[in-house]
């Protein structure tokens, strides 16, 4: 079957793209515990952006469950393929010259270097949101940790499931203590340093 397919170049170059963005394409790999606050970091990040002017999308783990990966459960294979499938997606999404904040727990390093291998050379950041099991759990605003604990759900990442934690983040945002509003300034201004935007 795979033989008998045949790739297209694309007609429009991702640099004319770019060019006529005013910025870079990249994804922005969001990692880290349930309730570290990368959804809340992305959807943040994502408005700063877009009123900015640039192109800008946000791929989150709750929503692309419910729909692209449907289907899909929390063992470790359905995991790994559950990221393989949105890292895929995050590819296209930067193809067509958009800036993609993914945010997605990507518990194990092999899954955090499976979706830089398929998005590079693109760029692709991974940003580490950093918080102690302790201040996750005291949030838990779905209470899915409570319910891990009472053995009401399984494989729960940091309870009965591991996290590796990210030694190659190109950025580590620790948000433990600090607001929504500081780490959204860190990472423009990363972007910044990345030349992703001016
Ligand atoms: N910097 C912060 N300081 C205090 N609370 C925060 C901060 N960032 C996020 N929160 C709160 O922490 C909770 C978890 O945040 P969020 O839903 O963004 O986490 P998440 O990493 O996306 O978790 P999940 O993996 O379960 O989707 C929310 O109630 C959010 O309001
Ligand atoms: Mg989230």
């Amino acid at each position: 079957m795979m033989n008998n397919l045949t790739q297209h170049q694309q007609s429009v170059p991702l640099e004319d793209r770019e060019a006529k963005n005013g910025h870079s394409a990249a994804v922005l790999w969001f990692s880290g515990l349930s309730g570290s606050g990368k959804s809340t970091l992305a959807m943040a990040v994502q408005k700063v952006l877009f009123e900015a002017g640039f192109q800008v999308t946000v791929l989150d783990g709750d929503n692309v469950r419910h729909g692209l990966n449907a289907g899909l459960g929390f063992a470790e294979s359905d995991r790994n393929e559950n990221l393989r499938r949105v890292a895929e997606a995050s590819k296209l999404i930067a193809e067509a010259g958009m800036i993609v904040l993914s945010s997605f727990i990507s518990p194990l390093a092999k899954n955090r270097q499976l979706a830089r291998k398929i998005v590079e050379p693109l760029n692709f950041f991974e940003i580490y949101v950093s918080v102690t099991l302790d201040t996750a759990e005291q949030r838990d605003p779905k209470g899915l940790y409570k319910k891990a604990r009472a053995g009401e759900i399984k494989d729960f990442t940091g309870i009965d499931s591991p996290f590796e934690e990210p030694d190659h983040a190109d950025l580590v945002i620790v948000n433990d203590s600090q607001s929504v509003q500081e780490g959204v300034q860190q990472i423009i201004t990363f972007l910044k340093e990345k030349r992703i935007i001016s």
